[in-house]
């Protein structure tokens, strides 16, 4: 038996003897659900998950023992001492500060050490959750917007749902942008080609089902239906998804579906080997990305891998500032540091009052995972891109990862999540 069965035999025992049916019951659900929320939170906070569980079970052991709660903190502090000594297998560093925790538990708006403050956090949540409102975001209690803030990684990302839809300004800058440019309409070059090759790659040469999300022109929609997947391409903007479809048209029937809709709404009743989005992710806030992962996440196959473009800060916060123009526009970046934004400035050359601005938020492979926590992804790798070098002006295609604009993350369905 380990020492912590032997723990709570012991604290069985005690509470068996507890006369009023309710109290006992109340006893172990609490006891019980604190010891478990405890050993959660300690795997969250790197604390250790074991000492954690044991104070939990043994934070109000003095109350429900004694039916008096006068000083029940203090009392049940030695209580867990005389207990953990009884046991035996914990040393007196161990007991020291697992009482030193149940002796403070009390003290709610005091500010104690990591653990301590791990085992007032667990017996909040124990008595949120027992009333089936853990999640709710009460601001005026810092204790549960922190908890709750711990929790965000571990929750599905269902939960945060809202009214997920595109910004604003989505629509207009990619249709201004296509139309200054023509980058989305225009013929399938080598570089859509290689796209398609880490798609192959992903999927190990097999030819499978690929969603493209938010294809634009769909230029690399084709080169994936020219090497021989089935595809179906996603973009919100009609303009794009027209040439998409005249794209899909010139190729093998049924090879390449293109589909008009917003990628946080959009239902789709197939799953697929692959799930792509070049260019682009980062369009939304945090919670707006959580979700569209999470979608991501529902529509890969259990073997199946998600490919995604993910900007990076450390080029566009370098990039602040810098002009450029390319075909008839010209082009400027900017680097919102708090927010951790990059933002893309595009006017018709000679008409700056025309300008229309995209808003990118970027994200070190660190950052990215934190961001995938809960949303049944995990990233697998991470292959740099490349970088305009701002001195010269020139493009090399690939530089090692912190030098790079973006780099290409493959992220895999989290065998963890169920
Ligand atoms: C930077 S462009 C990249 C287009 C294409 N992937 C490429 O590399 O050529 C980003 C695309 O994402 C699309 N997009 C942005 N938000 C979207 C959403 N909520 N649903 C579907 N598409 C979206 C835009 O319309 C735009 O065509």
């Amino acid at each position: 038996m380990s020492r912590l069965e032997a723990v709570r035999e012991a604290v069985d025992t005690i509470l068996h003897r507890v006369a009023s049916e309710e109290e006992r019951r109340c006893s172990f659900v609490h006891l019980y659900g604190v010891s478990a929320i405890a050993a959660l939170l300690a795997s969250l906070r790197g604390q250790n998950e074991e000492l954690a569980a044991t104070a939990g079970i043994l934070h109000d052991l003095a109350t429900y023992e004694s039916g008096d709660s006068t000083d029940h903190a203090a009392r049940s502090a030695r209580r867990a001492v005389e207990i953990l000594r009884g046991v035996g297998g914990y040393d007196e560093q161990e007991i020291g500060q697992i009482a030193s925790a149940i002796e403070h538990h009390s003290e709610k708006s005091a500010e104690h050490g990591p653990f301590e403050e791990l085992l007032k956090d667990a017996d909040v949540l124990q008595h949120d959750l027992y009333h089936a409102r853990a999640l709710v975001r009460s601001a005026s209690m810092t204790r549960r917007g922190m908890l709750c803030r711990d929790l965000e990684g571990l929750l599905p990302a269902d939960v945060e749902r809202g009214a997920r839809h595109a910004a604003d300004w989505v629509q207009e800058f990619y249709s201004r942008q296509a139309e200054w440019t023509g980058i989305y309409e225009g013929e399938l070059d080598a570089f859509h080609y290689e796209r398609a090759m880490w798609v192959d790659a992903v999927l190990g040469g097999r030819t499978g089902c690929v969603l493209e999300l938010g294809c634009g022109g769909g230029q690399t929609a084709a080169a994936l239906a020219d090497r021989g997947h089935h595809v179906v391409a996603v973009d919100l903007n009609p303009r794009l998804i027209e040439h998409a479809r005249s794209l899909a048209a010139a190729r093998e029937d049924g090879r390449m579906t293109a589909l008009a809709g917003d990628f946080y709404k959009i239902e789709l009743n197939e799953t697929f080997d692959a799930v792509c989005y070049f260019d682009g992710f980062g369009v939304g806030s945090d919670a707006d990305q959580r979700w569209l992962l999470a979608r991501i996440a529902q529509w890969l196959r259990p073997e199946g891998a998600a490919l995604v473009d993910v900007y990076t800060p450390w080029y566009w916060a370098n990039a602040h500032d810098q002009e450029m123009e390319w075909k008839d526009a010209c082009r400027r970046h900017a680097f919102d540091g708090d927010e951790c934004r990059m933002l893309d400035t595009w006017w018709p050359r000679g008409k700056p009052d025309e300008a229309v601005t995209q808003s990118l938020r970027c994200y070190s492979p660190a950052d990215l995972r934190l961001l995938l926590r809960g949303t049944g992804l995990v990233l697998a790798d991470v292959l740099p891109g490349g970088a305009v070098d701002l001195e010269t002006g020139e493009y090399c295609n690939q530089v090692p990862l912190d030098q790079a604009m973006s780099y290409l993350a493959t992220l895999r369905p989290d065998s963890n999540s169920g």
